[in-house]
């Protein structure tokens, strides 16, 4: 893992919030369920932020934020010097090449009728459609031969590959118009522990190839801590805590932090028998997500809370 060279940020959000609409089915006042509120977090050039946090605790939420897809309901997500809000619809779509999202589910991201050649050379013809049909279909191969899969399979449908090569070609479409962003939801959660290794892999060696920036959403603790350079917590839509990943792993100040570590498997029996007699001792969660946070050592944030 190389360390991440320039100090300055590639993306800032700040005070990023998202309200739902809570429509009741009775008929009753409508209200807003608020699924995350307040996330600040800067990602910087060359550098894999991950995000982590239990089931429904905001992560994708953030994730479809950052990148507009899902925009958020305020707060702030600054790419480049460009604050994302305020980009007209051409410019935006002008600035989505730089910004690609890669989903937990390959399957359900592509589309059953159309070949992986033709998924992965889509975003070229959008953005480069000046080149001629030969250097298109160069550039694919290329794509492909990059994410470790045979060009001569650019022919088939999803159907006809594996769960590990489909994530590959949503990766080779992803890296198709050279982003200098991507937002990774869960991107090995659904393929079988051998590929995982082998996905994150390859996602390394893309950031090292192309000067790559990630927010890595993941619930897999251990392959945070491997790819990861530095990590945020979120718990019930805030951030709790935030240090790089040695720092966080070496030393977890907030107690939801110090849970979640807590509840990931070691591979030593004896270790494993002393942490699951610690789980049920682990101090009870605070009540409200901390807004405020404080810096406790260079670049370590921990949100205090208002019991203190
Ligand atoms: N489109 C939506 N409309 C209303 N509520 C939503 C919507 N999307 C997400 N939510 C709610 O926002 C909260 C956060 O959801 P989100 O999908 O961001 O969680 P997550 O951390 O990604 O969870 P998981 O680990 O299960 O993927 C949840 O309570 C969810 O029910
Ligand atoms: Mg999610």
């Amino acid at each position: 893992m190389t360390e991440p060279a320039a100090p300055y940020p590639l993306l800032s959000v700040r005070n990023l919030s998202k309200h739902y609409p809570l429509r009741s089915w009775w008929g009753g006042t409508a209200s807003v369920f608020k699924a995350v509120h307040d996330v600040s977090f800067d990602i910087r050039p060359n550098e894999t932020l991950g995000l982590v946090g239990e089931s429904g605790s905001g992560k994708s939420t953030v994730g479809r934020a950052v990148t507009m897809l899902n925009p958020p309901t305020s707060g702030h997500v600054v790419f480049q010097g460009a604050d994302l809000a305020r980009l007209t619809a051409r410019e935006m779509r002008g600035m989505r090449r730089h910004i690609q999202m890669v989903f937990q589910d390959p399957y359900s991201a592509l589309n059953p009728r159309m070949s992986a050649g033709a998924y992965v050379l889509e975003p070229l013809l959008l953005h480069a459609a000046d080149r001629s049909r030969a250097e298109l279909r160069e550039e694919v191969a290329g794509l492909f031969e990059r994410v470790g899969l045979d060009p001569r399979f650019a022919g088939r449908y999803p159907h006809q590959f594996s769960g590990g090569q489909r994530q590959r070609i949503c990766i080779a479409r992803a890296i198709a118009l050279k982003p200098r962003f991507i937002v990774a939801d869960e991107p090995i959660a659904a393929l079988d522990v051998s590929i995982q290794a082998q996905v994150v892999n390859l996602l390394q060696d893309l950031q090292d190839e192309l000067g790559l920036s990630y927010l890595f959403i993941s619930h897999d603790l251990r392959m945070v801590r491997y790819l990861c350079h530095r990590v945020a917590v979120l718990w019930r839509g805030g951030i709790v805590e935030l240090a790089d990943s040695e720092t966080l792993y070496r030393d977890p100040r907030h107690p939801y932090t110090r849970r979640l570590l807590a509840a990931v498997p070691v591979p030593d029996p004896a270790a494993e028998r002393r942490r699951i007699s610690t789980i049920g001792l682990a101090e009870p969660a605070p009540q409200g997500a901390g807004h405020v946070l404080t810096e406790v050592a260079p670049g370590h944030w921990v949100a205090q809370n208002a019991d203190g």
